[in-house]
């Protein structure tokens, strides 16, 4: 089969188009034909060994994929061959055969598409988790998204505004917002321009913002922090931005509110349950037009590095695709 790895550390081109051998699943695994795998900002981390853990060489990019299932290994009940299901794998997702635990795969129902399921999984999962596990978002409260165009940004706009919630984007250009606006932003900031602090609390006088959702980190850290309201929470999402903030815990103090840790791939890894129910509901809600997850681009396996330039050069609006098969 088709694989793309790299074998040692690097940019992209340390990326190879490689043959290896076809997997086969052991007991209580199930092996997938690879229809669509979602790419994210931490598969550029990953690659150059800036990640949390350094991945095993050689390791394909690719955590969120979507598939058929091709043959199923002993003990393995609730599912079929040619059943279509998309899994949370980690890693070693840009290949056309996958083996994973059985445990791991969530059917997708009719009228979801392959590049949808695989795309919505970290991201839109990672948003609910947080809006509902961690932050307990009530409808009619204000939420600002740094970072509102990217694949996890615009998925918690989407879904801040699907649970009722005010929504304020923060990105920095004018077409970055009005694409978050499209998804569903009430409001938009580029913070390349606007005072972030004053513009969010001169849009949610006379209290601040109830949620904020930080993909960025660094600079627009603190003055979002200092725009919350009493009992606001401030959702540690990511640091896109490369830098990680230190923030005067005073101000959490002073406001009464709470800074939030979200790690969706420990959350799915600790309570896989809970995982699974998040990621069919989210299936359900685009099945029934409630979520129109943004497919920036789908590329073939061998513009896998392609793919991954595109995040690493901010210039992604939803999720990028890879189609292993193409
Ligand atoms: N905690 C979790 O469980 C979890 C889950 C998913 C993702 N994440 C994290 O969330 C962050 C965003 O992930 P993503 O997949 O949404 O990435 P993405 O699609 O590349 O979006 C990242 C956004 O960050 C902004 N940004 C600011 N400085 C940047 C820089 N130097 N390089 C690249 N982007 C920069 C960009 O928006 P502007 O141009 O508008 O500034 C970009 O749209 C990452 O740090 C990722 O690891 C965490």
């Amino acid at each position: 089969m088709r694989v793309v790895q790299f074998n040692e550390f690097g940019g992209m081109g340390a990326l190879r188009l490689e043959d290896a051998a076809a997997p086969s699943p052991g007991a209580g695994e199930i092996l997938i034909r690879v229809m669509a795998v979602g790419l994210n900002f931490f598969d550029t981390l990953m690659l150059r060994d800036k990640y949390q853990f350094s991945p095993k060489l050689p390791f394909s990019p690719g955590g969120e994929i979507a598939g058929v299932i091709e043959a199923l290994g002993e003990g393995v009940t609730g599912l079929e061959v040619g059943q279509r299901v998309a899994a949370f794998i980690g890693g070693n997702g840009c290949r056309e055969l996958v083996v994973t635990d059985a445990t791991n795969a969530v059917p997708i129902p009719d009228g979801v598409s392959d590049e949808a399921a695989a795309g919505i999984i970290i991201t839109h999962g990672t948003a609910l988790h947080a809006f509902k596990d961690r932050a307990d978002l009530k409808a009619g409260e204000s939420v600002a998204v740094l970072g509102a165009a990217g694949g996890a940004g615009v998925a918690a706009v989407e879904l801040a505004k699907l649970m009722g919630a005010r929504v304020i984007a923060v990105a920095s250009s004018e077409e970055k917002l009005a694409f978050a606006k499209s998804h569903g932003a009430d409001e938009g900031i580029d913070y390349n321009e606007a005072d972030l602090k004053q513009t969010l609390k001169d849009l949610t006088k006379p209290n601040g913002v109830d949620v904020v959702y930080d993909c960025v980190g660094g600079d627009a850290a603190e003055p979002s922090l200092r725009a919350t309201a009493w009992e606001g929470r401030y959702l540690v999402i990511g640091f896109a931005s490369g830098k990680i903030p230190r923030i005067p815990l005073n101000l959490v103090l002073l406001k009464g509110c709470e800074i939030v840790g979200v790690f969706w791939t420990s959350f799915a890894a600790r309570e896989p349950d809970k995982h699974r129910a998040n990621t069919a509901q989210l299936f359900a809600w685009v099945r029934d037009g409630k979520l129109k997850p943004h497919i920036h681009a789908t590329f073939p396996l061998e513009e896998t590095a392609k793919a991954l330039s595109l995040i690493e050069d901010r210039k992604v609006t939803g999720k990028v695709i890879v189609n292993p098969q193409s």
